[in-house]
């Protein structure tokens, strides 16, 4: 399969009405990706696996980090970034998403690898340009996937037939925006540069202990003692725009949770962009966690966790039935479905039945990505939960309130908190403790770093500023990408608040 078929099949796909057209500034990425199998011939259908394992991990890793995939043919996927809202770091997540592709890939394919059996190698090509382009979207990200048209789509092929097997090369845009966070090896602005890596000094930039959100994180420490002790439901919805900080301010909140001796169960709930694969993913991330389900469990070892996990919760065989045979096709896609109104309802008694045994936080990350149903059900838990220590933190964008501007009414005990961006005096302190770091005496790499990107914006302190909250808010694809392909939330794991970068660092 030629790349060009890519275009060829966006172009000519029907264009619904409410399809917008524009010309923008985007990042587009394309993956080639070849499977070999062994001389000794694979089962058709492992293969047809193994090409199935390859589109979904293509997905996944690039829905993590905010790009949609617009085409899939044969070997070649087209990823955009940018659409339908552009972001300052469209490229940078653009390139994240090429090193995590060709690196996941890389390791389903390993022969060392327990799945690796199917596809004894792979060979990965991916490119990516930035620049303008004609893109047709729907605003609202509603199932109709963007196409795109152009010179740039033309510039990515390019790039593509000069990259190598396990390269990844972009084109000169993409190289210059991103240059601050990633290393870029032999090249030229003609010909596209191959990627190094995420600098190291990057990296540990985004590495900083949270700052300016202790009256908060108070807010919600006390909140939660008030729904341990006093058995009572609280609902708290953490507003902000993107890459303000909510995630990180709800993971600062988690680790000191899990850092406490107090006997509380945390489990997270995350809706992916555009809503994910499954509008109820959310409540399988957190089925999993409550049953103590690992990824990578076998379908059997998830339904007996299930099973006994229910069996603990619920005394009567009647309710144990009956909540397991609405739960079951939450682990096992063979299960019969009960009504999706019967598994809300089962799901409710769930947790409130893992509150009443401990006390429960529930985190439900970007509900403003989720469908009228989750918001319902997220909406109305606590009305449900009387007399239980259930303690439910839901992150969203400005977003949900235009969605639902009577959000949470009804609820029991709830709070709006906006979170504002960090201060400027906390930035300057943010500054002067970077500058300072020191590393066996020497001014470490992150204070060198720092200078000079500081530089490259401007020495006024508000330019100063302004290039530390983009530096930091360029963390925000990383973060989420950590939370989307981190496994449970459990109390027992800390989660790590760094993002999740240093694999990727070569240069
Ligand atoms: N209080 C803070 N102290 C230090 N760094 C922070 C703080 N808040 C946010 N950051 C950093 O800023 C970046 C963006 O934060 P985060 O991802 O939490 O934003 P967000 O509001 O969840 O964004 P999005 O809407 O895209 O999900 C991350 O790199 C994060 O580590
Ligand atoms: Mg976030």
């Amino acid at each position: 399969t030629r790349p060009e078929r890519v275009a060829d099949e966006a172009a000519s796909r029907p264009v619904p009405r409410t399809m917008v057209a524009e010309r923008k500034e985007v990042s587009v990425l394309i993956a080639r990706v070849q499977l070999m199998p062994d001389a000794a011939g694979v089962d058709p259908q492992r293969m047809d696996e193994a090409v199935e394992q390859v589109a979904a991990t293509i997905r996944g890793e690039a829905e993590c980090l905010g790009g949609t995939v617009a085409a899939s043919i044969g070997p070649i996927s087209l990823v955009l970034f940018g659409v339908p809202e552009a972001a300052d770091d469209d490229a940078e997540r653009a390139v994240h998403a090429a090193l995590t592709i060709r690196d996941q890939l890389t390791r389903i394919a390993d022969p060392g690898e327990p799945d690796g059996g199917c596809t004894r190698g792979v060979s990965v090509q991916v490119a990516v340009a930035t620049g303008e382009a004609l893109v047709r979207y729907q605003p609202d990200r509603s199932g109709v996937p963007p196409t795109v048209n152009g010179a740039l789509l033309d510039e990515c092929h390019t790039l593509l037939s000069d990259t190598r097997a396990g390269e990844i090369r972009v084109c000169d845009n993409t190289r210059r925006s991103t240059g601050f966070a990633v290393t870029y090896q032999h090249g030229s602005p003609s010909s596209g540069w191959t990627v190094g890596g995420f600098r190291q000094e990057y990296t540990a930039l985004h590495a900083v202990p949270v700052i300016d959100r202790e009256y908060d994180l108070d807010v919600l420490r006390g909140l939660l003692q008030r729904s341990r002790h006093q058995a009572t439901p609280h609902l708290v919805t953490v507003l902000g725009e993107p890459g303000v900080g909510k995630t990180r301010f709800v993971m600062e909140f988690e680790r000191r949770v899990a850092a406490n001796a107090d006997a509380v169960r945390l489990v997270v709930g995350r809706v992916r962009p555009g809503g994910g694969a499954h509008p109820l993913e959310a409540l399988h991330d957190l089925l999993l966690a409550c049953c103590g389900i690992l990824q990578g469990d076998r379908v059997e070892t998830m339904t007996a966790k299930l099973n006994a996990t229910v069996r603990r919760l619920k005394a009567s065989e009647e309710d144990c039935r009956w909540m397991l045979s609405c739960l079951a096709p939450l682990v096992d896609p063979a299960a019969a479905q009960a009504p999706p109104g019967e598994m809300l309802t089962a799901f409710r008694e769930f947790l409130g039945a893992v509150a009443a045994s401990t006390p429960l936080v529930l985190v439900f990350e970007d509900l403003h990505w989720a469908d009228q149903a989750l918001v319902d059900f997220v909406e109305n838990l606590t009305a449900s939960q009387a007399g239980l220590p259930i303690f439910v933190i839901v992150t969203a964008g400005p977003e949900l309130l235009k969605r639902r501007p009577e959000w949470g009414e009804g609820s029991l005990n709830r709070l709006t908190i906006t979170l504002e961006p960090i201060s400027d005096a906390a930035i300057d302190r943010l500054l002067e403790f970077l500058m300072s770091t020191t590393e066996g005496g020497a001014k470490n790499s992150v204070g060198g770093l720092l200078e000079a990107l500081l530089e490259s914006g401007g020495r006024e302190p508000d330019a100063r500023r302004h290039q530390l909250r983009r530096i930091l808010a360029s963390g925000s694809a990383s973060l989420r990408y950590e939370r989307c392909s981190g496994g449970g939330g459990l109390s027992a794991a800390a989660p790590e608040c760094t993002p999740r970068l240093s694999g990727h660092a070569y240069g």
